[in-house]
């Protein structure tokens, strides 16, 4: 297919600056060899941005620095909120949006993830856009409509050369941090169905470019699985993203 597979860590709200300058380095180590292979993404908390960004530099670091969350507005009053260009000067390549942590606690809706996806995209930061299912929506049998819809409202107005490089990551919400996952074939099946919706959305190209994650209990032992899987480019991992040996472990999966 030609796609780059991406391994991004979503480290949540662990990690202080000094923690993450260390991951960081003890992961490069252990992933440096694999640079042209695969795409290794870091996203710290907003605090350690600063000190990620700063190693990544210095020590000419072939690995991508992403956010977990940013305002549309470039500036104003909003308390707590950061903005995309106070990202971009901290040199972020992506940031993740519409994480259903995010959803569910903080009250992030399609319309939210959609600003954000535009103001990110007009500053050439490459959303990671989240999407998944409850478990109740996949027991109703709904999950394919449910991701289109999340999918369709989150990427509604960019342009079709954005969508070419934009990120997906499904990540069932029943699979986060729980051990449970779906079948390779089934997190196979909604990649299939995002793919078919960015295709329809914004054409053929935009499909075939855009890179689709499984996220929700990736861990070294189950990652192989689901990396095979056609649709699949690659994974957004939590927990396992906090450790450099499993962290490495699943990026020498997707070689
Ligand atoms: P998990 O989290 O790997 O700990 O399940 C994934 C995520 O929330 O992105």
């Amino acid at each position: 297919m030609g796609r780059r597979p991406m391994i991004a860590g979503n480290w949540k709200m662990y990690k202080t600056s000094g923690q993450s300058a260390i991951l960081i380095q003890n992961l490069d180590e252990r992933v440096e060899s694999m640079w042209d292979r695969v795409e290794v993404v870091v996203c710290p908390p907003f605090t350690s941005l600063k000190a990620a960004s700063t190693v990544i530099e210095l020590d000419r670091l072939q690995m991508g620095l992403g956010a977990q969350d940013v305002h549309w507005e470039p500036e104003g009053a909003f308390t707590g909120e950061v903005s995309v260009p106070m990202l971009k000067e901290l040199r972020c390549d992506y940031c993740i949006v519409g994480h259903s942590e995010r959803r569910e606690m903080f009250g992030e809706t399609n319309e939210t993830v959609n600003k954000k996806t535009r103001a990110l995209l007009a500053a050439d930061i490459v959303p990671i856009v989240c999407c998944g299912e409850t478990l109740a929506i996949r027991e109703a049998e709904q999950t394919d409509a449910w991701v289109r819809d999340q999918v369709r409202a989150g990427l509604d107005g960019i342009s079709p050369k954005d969508a070419a490089r934009i990120v997906v990551a499904y990540e069932p919400i029943w699979a986060i941090g729980t051990g449970r996952t779906p079948t390779p074939e089934q997190a196979n099946d909604v990649a299939r169905g995002i793919r078919a919706t960015i295709g329809a959305m914004f054409g053929p190209e935009a499909a075939m470019t855009a890179r689709v994650l499984y996220g929700g209990s990736v861990k070294p032992e189950n990652a192989l699985m689901f990396m095979v899987e056609p649709d699949i480019d690659g994974a957004l991992v939590g927990g396992a993203a906090l450790d450099a040996v499993s962290f490495a472990e699943i990026v020498a999966a997707s070689l």
